[in-house]
């Protein structure tokens, strides 16, 4: 990506509706630099006309004037940084914001290829560079430059031979920065992807703290993140050291031109042919000159860092959501019957299904069976199209999923999944999910259904508890009966269970087992169970081996073929048999 693609980016997206406190900011940074070249301007009539002259008026408008300048670099100052601040901070915030929104459209294909870490860093870590940019790539433009111009203005006017000497060496600086600048960018570009490592490392172990502990690992972790910070603590400081260089650099070659102009002057002054005023002011100037010229040279380093986090940013508003909405969607059908017809697909290259067919009629209970791996949740995502088949097709009442509205498919469904997310709120605002309108009464009858009631009483805020950082405060068997419920107030046409009571204990099993029957009721149900005396009255039992359909039919049909579902079954029912005397 060049400069200008990224520049223009942000210029049009994120700078431009700041324009008019920008243009303020701006124009009070001018102020600000300007006072510069004012202050080293009366250096002159203070040295001539005060020390030299002794003139005693002149001594009062000096200072008055000395005074005017101070007060107004000071205000124009303070307001330009609070005005930069609002807008930065306001700028970040907003790309914050829009690349969360974008992330929240990206499919499951790409948030399995990323650690939530990594993503985190992006979108906390690399927008903030942006901030630090800001200030210096703005204030360069705005104070510095005028800074600069005023004061070569105020050199030149006394002499302009003394200002080429000074400045003489500048050329010199070129090749060396524009080295500099690579190192810069490409440390940083280390440092970002580091940083991304390490908030990786720092989610994994904080999620997995109890198996870090039972497992007694703390050491090998704490190892492996150490390298890490040992890694960014390097780049770190190559990349600072990178943009130090540049102006350290033009110190040095400061200092030449200073020489040159103490030696050259000098003698002019010695000689008569120049005041000491002159002299001053002209020193004055040009020692002023050297800090605003560090500064714009610090903005390339700072650019530079900037950069490595803004390509990383686009690169992710660059990847297009692969699922979406069709332009023109067809309407949502009324049956609600499913076909999943020779369907091919895998997570990365290996495949997962291999054409794969079954069909779930409507307001019937389907189940799926089959060992762990062979593509059951997998199905559901297709349905829900948290994924696209690679081949075939998803139908239901006919409708090729791919062509109907995104939000108005998913809202077909009310899904208990295997891994429920909750979240850090109260138990109460898990199973709502932001319903609103949801009379006392209907929840009473959902916290029934799912059997939530009992456990709930026993907590210190009942419903009002807080379910702890994803839902960490409550057990397995509590967690997934919150994900009943939302189920069931969900009330969408198409339910779909996996594994959805496997973590419950027997008595609330089947308590919560015949709520859901009752929810089955005239709606088009698909189930995955492992424990097969969950789905024996299902209308159709779909038997899945690696990706395959290899069965179908009913518990009994299936049973009387001895395949692989009668042999599961036969399996589960000694060992359940076996338990039980
Ligand atoms: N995010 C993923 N990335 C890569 N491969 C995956 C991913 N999720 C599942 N798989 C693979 O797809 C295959 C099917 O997984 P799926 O979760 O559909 O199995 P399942 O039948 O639901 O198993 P279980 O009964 O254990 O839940 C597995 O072999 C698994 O390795
Ligand atoms: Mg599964």
């Amino acid at each position: 990506m060049t400069n200008g693609t990224l520049l223009r980016w942000i210029w049009r997206d994120y700078l431009r509706p700041h324009l008019p406190t920008l243009a303020v900011a701006l124009v009070l940074m001018t102020i600000e630099g300007g006072t510069q070249g004012a202050l080293s301007y009366l250096i002159q009539p203070m040295f001539d006309k005060v020390f030299v002259g002794g003139s005693a008026s002149a001594v009062v408008w000096v200072a008055l004037a000395v005074s005017a300048v101070f007060i107004l670099r000071a205000s124009a100052s303070f307001g330009q940084r609070v005005l930069m601040a609002m807008a930065g901070e306001r700028v970040v915030a907003a790309m914050q914001r829009d690349l969360l929104a974008h992330l929240m459209m990206l499919e499951l294909g790409f948030h399995h290829g990323q650690s939530p870490g990594a993503l985190i860093e992006r979108v906390r870590g690399d927008t903030t560079t942006l901030r630090a940019l800001w200030s210096s790539m703005l204030s360069a433009l705005g104070r510095d430059i005028v800074a600069l111009i005023s004061l070569l203005g105020v050199a030149i006017s006394i002499d302009w031979r003394w200002t080429l000497i000074a400045v003489a060496g500048a050329p010199i600086l070129v090749l060396p920065i524009v080295r500099l600048q690579k190192v810069v960018r490409r440390t940083s570009r280390a440092g970002r992807e580091t940083a991304s490592r390490i908030t990786t490392r720092l989610d994994e172990i904080f999620h997995g703290i109890s198996t870090i502990q039972l497992t007694g690992t703390e050491r090998r972790e704490g190892a492996r993140f150490g390298t890490d910070l040992n890694h960014y603590v390097r780049a770190q400081i190559r990349a600072e050291a990178g943009s130090a260089g540049i102006p350290a650099m033009m110190d040095i070659v400061a200092a030449i031109g200073f020489a040159g102009v103490l030696v050259y002057g000098g003698f002019q002054i010695i000689r008569g042919e120049k005041t000491v005023g002159e002299f001053m002011s002209f020193f004055t100037a040009i020692a002023l000159v050297f800090e605003p010229l560090r500064r714009l040279g610090a903005v390339s380093g700072a650019w530079q860092v900037a950069r490595a986090s803004l390509e990383r940013i686009r690169g992710l508003f660059d990847v297009r959501p692969g699922i979406v909405t069709p332009a023109s969607p067809a309407p949502l059908p009324r049956m609600l019957g499913i076909e999943m017809d020779a369907v091919h697909f895998g997570y990365g290259s290996d495949p997962v299904l291999h054409g794969l067919s079954f069909t779930a009629e409507a307001g019937k209970t389907t189940a799926l069976v089959g060992p762990s791996g062979a593509g059951k949740t997998t199905v559901f995502s297709l349905l829900t199209r948290l994924a696209d088949p690679q081949g075939g097709a998803v139908r239901i009442g006919g409708q090729d999923i791919r062509t109907l509205d995104l939000r108005g498919l998913r809202g077909l469904f009310s899904v208990v999944s295997q891994d429920t997310a909750l979240f850090d709120e109260t138990i109460r605002d898990n199973i709502l999910l932001g319903q609103e309108g949801v009379s006392a009464a209907r929840l009473d009858e959902v916290l029934d259904a799912a059997h939530i009631r009992d456990f709930v009483a026993g907590l210190p805020q009942g419903l009002d508890t807080p379910a702890g950082p994803r839902g960490s405060g409550l057990s397995g068997g509590q967690r997934q009966r919150v994900a009943i419920a939302r189920a069931l107030l969900r009330d969408a046409p198409i339910l779909l269970l996996d594994e959805a009571t496997s973590a419950l204990d027997a008595a609330s099993e089947t308590h919560v087992q015949a709520a859901l029957a009752r929810l089955q009721k005239g709606r088009t149900t698909l189930v995955i169970a492992h424990r097969l005396s969950t789905i024996r009255d299902a209308d159709k039992i779909v038997v899945m081996e690696r990706g395959r359909v290899v069965d179908q039919g009913t518990h009994e049909e299936l049973i009387a073929r001895s395949g692989l579902y009668a042999e599961l079954y036969r399996l589960q029912f000694r060992t359940e048999g076996a338990t039980a005397t």
